[in-house]
């Protein structure tokens, strides 16, 4: 059964762990991050961007697919499927669909109209029992042909924000999507510090999670970052391990390429990526 993510979340902040959000693609990413979820005893997030949502055939569809998996894996592990970087109307799609978590990011709106959509999606959320993530500063990097120029969040329109009553929140600490550039300054600690602060007991979410040091993320998460989202990492892994066995050129005789077999070096390379970051981020034998 789809959770809402608050509890995972209130016990990695507590714990000083960090959940990860791995964004699914199809149904191959689905199953490798829920197997590697339930090898590894973790929580995880499924994590859905829009435009996967209409690649995928829409939220109602992956709603189904994600049930319909947890059942056939016997998954036991908490799971949360949460869009990811929604707007307003998209968050209540996935409601009626049947996700269990939303974001909305309204960060490029003024604080206020920020403040005014966030308030009613903690109405909605809250009647349903349901995980709500709002959003201030923008993160930086393309992600789903939405450019964010990379902000450092107001730590004063991050207390107005929690004090919503939103479950978690993502704040742009320098931070951004996809590869971080040779000249990259790295995460802005002492803004978190501050938002940290003026927010208490808050579960901070760190949006832009591939290519950041290991280092970094452990001290994120000493201060108070309890999610951490992985998209580009696990695109790469997959990108490299399916390159090579189409290079290989193994099935280019007789049927051609078996889609089945085709898709499973990149299914195995995101099983590992997954792996990996569940070690970094703590969340191992934490379900
Ligand atoms: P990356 O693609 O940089 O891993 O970021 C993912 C993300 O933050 C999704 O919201």
């Amino acid at each position: 059964m789809l959770v809402s993510a608050k509890d995972m979340l209130n016990k990695a902040r507590e714990g000083k762990y960090a959940v990860g959000q791995f964004n699914i693609n199809n149904l191959e990413w689905t199953k490798a991050i829920l197997l590697t979820a339930q090898e590894n005893n973790s929580p995880v997030i499924l994590g859905v961007s829009e435009g996967a949502g209409k690649y995928m055939c829409g939220y109602k569809t992956i709603v189904g697919m994600v049930n319909g998996m947890i059942e056939e894996l016997n998954i036991t592990v908490p799971v949360a499927l949460h869009l990811d970087h929604g707007s307003y109307e998209a968050a209540l799609k996935c409601i009626e669909a049947g996700f269990s978590s939303v974001m909305f990011d309204g960060s490029h709106y003024s604080i206020e109209e920020n403040i005014e959509k966030t308030t009613e999606l903690v109405k909605i959320t809250n009647e349903k029992g349901l995980s709500l993530e709002a959003e201030v500063g923008s993160i930086g990097g393309e992600e789903d042909g939405v450019v964010g120029a990379g902000e450092v969040a107001d730590a004063n329109e991050c207390k107005q924000i929690a004090d919503l009553g939103v479950t978690m929140l993502a704040a742009g600490i320098g931070n951004i999507h996809g590869k971080y550039p040779a000249n990259w300054k790295g995460l802005a600690f002492d803004a978190l510090e501050e938002i940290k602060a003026a927010t208490g007991n808050m579960p901070l979410v760190l949006h832009g999670g591939t290519g950041i040091p290991a280092e970094m993320i452990q001290k994120a998460i000493s201060l108070g970052v309890a999610k951490i989202n992985v998209n580009t990492e696990c695109q790469l892994a997959f990108s490299e391990a399916t390159r090579k066995y189409i290079e290989a050129g193994k099935d280019l005789e007789g049927k051609g390429f078996d889609p089945r077999k085709v898709l499973a070096p990149g299914f195995e390379a995101i099983k590992a990526t997954v792996k990996e970051k569940m070690e970094l981020f703590g969340s191992i034998n934490k379900a």
